[in-house]
């Protein structure tokens, strides 16, 4: 019985919350580990939407224990909203059934300008697209070693000492940029007005999820992004700020590596991306215009319309590699019905040659070309199939294709975003 590590396999988006929360049903625990309220989840249960961004997706599950790792970057006012809004729709949240890391390092107001201010300047360096909503800065104080971390706010005594030593940094910075300089009170006051709210939360969650571990208990590891924004393997500088492979599962969650047993990735039968980057499937005609009709493609959070392109099967080999997948969950095979003829991306030409995967470098990154093959498409529909024998053959064969190229299964397949609307070939869980 293998613990499952659920990781994006393109640029985020791919529909991880639908396969989170079917897998949750077999879970005992869910994790998040890495980025923060930059991630959309929409889960679809008994035809009502639950929309999260920094909740693990198990949160709506009775009986799910939800954890939020030490390797999120955490706001606490919008945490506290998100709470506020799950527990409308009915869902139960409690000190019990939601535990945050102590060393979490923590999103302020500060953050979340700075984030907005680059985004909106127009000299200064590349705009990335971001959501804005602090996360890069968060990360760079963290890894700047001069983050508030949520286990700070229960020490009040101490957090003078923290906010001087955060405002050493970012007093410059602004006076350089120009921005309102910053109030150590009104620092302490933000922290301090949430912290009553979020301390019951706070727990020593390496030490429980190694418990759980140890007790037999099937934990859920759930990845937000996708291993191309990842900062180290995505498409550099257009990434977000954190490790979106699923090596982060383990740092992430204070769990050693060896308690991911099995990696699923989650891949749109096409490709999406927001926000600025390279994107070599990319289709600026009426078929892009037609898939992110038919796929919905807005962002859950920024309401930004995705751009949309074919399969590209080489960066879904690279991630197979950099996130060490073992199956694949493949979404969205229905926004395909009824095209004619479908291309995949099988190789790029960089400068006349062929090569096989995504170079490193920016300008080459944006100068591929992708080599396509045409496949033609299907007549009737995979929408809602719920077995093998409900899909056309031409569809079957396009999964089969997909599987070669990439080299790995697909073990499951989603043809609509209800949560039985799934295809298992093979349980991540019984791996
Ligand atoms: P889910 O979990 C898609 C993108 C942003 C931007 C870049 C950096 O829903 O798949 P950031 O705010 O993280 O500093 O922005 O990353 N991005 C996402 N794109 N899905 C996401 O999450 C994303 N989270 C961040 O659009 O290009
Ligand atoms: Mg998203």
């Amino acid at each position: 019985m293998a613990n499952v590590v659920v990781v994006g396999a393109q640029w985020g988006d791919e529909g991880k919350g639908k396969i989170v929360d079917w897998l949750s049903t077999a879970a005992d625990v869910v994790v998040r580990f890495q980025g923060g309220h930059n991630a959309g989840h929409t889960l679809v249960i008994d035809g009502k939407v639950f929309k999260l961004a920094l909740l693990p997706s198990g949160i709506v599950r009775p009986g799910k224990l939800s954890v939020i790792g030490n390797g999120v970057v955490l706001d606490p006012h919008h945490l506290l909203a998100e709470i506020d809004k799950l527990r409308q729709q009915g869902v139960e949240i409690t000190p019990d059934n939601l535990k945050i890391a102590e060393n979490v390092s923590l999103i302020l107001a500060l953050h979340r300008e700075l984030d907005a201010h680059r985004e909106s300047a127009t000299d200064t360096g590349v705009k990335i697209g971001t959501t804005k909503r602090g996360i890069g800065p968060a990360y760079e104080d963290k890894v700047g070693r001069r983050a508030i971390r949520l286990t700070d706010l229960a020490e009040p005594d101490y957090l003078d000492e923290k906010i001087e030593r955060l405002l050493s940094h970012h007093d410059p910075l602004r006076r350089g940029l120009g921005l309102e300089p910053l109030s150590h009170a009104a620092i302490r006051d933000e922290l301090m007005s949430v912290a009553d709210k979020v301390l019951p939360y706070m727990a020593v969650t390496f030490d429980l999820l190694d418990t759980a571990r140890r007790d037999g208990k099937r934990i859920l590891f759930e990845g937000a992004q996708g291993a191309l924004l990842d900062v180290d393997h995505g498409t550099y500088p257009f990434v977000t700020s954190s490790n979106t492979v699923a090596g982060a599962a383990a740092t992430g969650s204070g769990l050693g590596p060896k308690a991911i047993g099995y990696v699923l990735g989650i891949a749109k039968a096409y490709t999406t991306r927001v926000g600025g980057g390279p994107f070599p499937t990319e289709l600026h005609d009426e078929i892009g215009q037609l898939i992110g009709d038919k796929g919905h493609e807005y962002g859950v959070n920024t309401g930004r319309r995705r751009r949309c392109g074919w399969f590209d099967a080489v960066l879904v080999r690279q991630t197979v590699k950099t996130s060490g997948i073992d199956g694949i969950a493949l979404t969205k095979l229905d926004i395909l019905d009824g095209f004619d003829e479908i291309k995949i991306c099988v190789g790029y030409k960089l400068d006349g040659k062929d090569i096989a995967y995504l170079p490193a470098g920016q300008a080459a990154q944006a100068r591929v070309e992708p080599v396509y093959e045409t496949f033609p498409g299907w007549e009737g529909a995979t929408g809602g199939a719920r077995s093998w024998a409900d899909l056309p053959a031409q569809a079957i064969k396009y999964v089969r294709y997909i599987e070669e190229l990439i080299g790995a299964p697909v073990a499951l397949l989603s043809t609509s975003p209800e949560r039985d609307d799934t295809i298992l070939v093979q349980n991540p869980f019984q791996d």
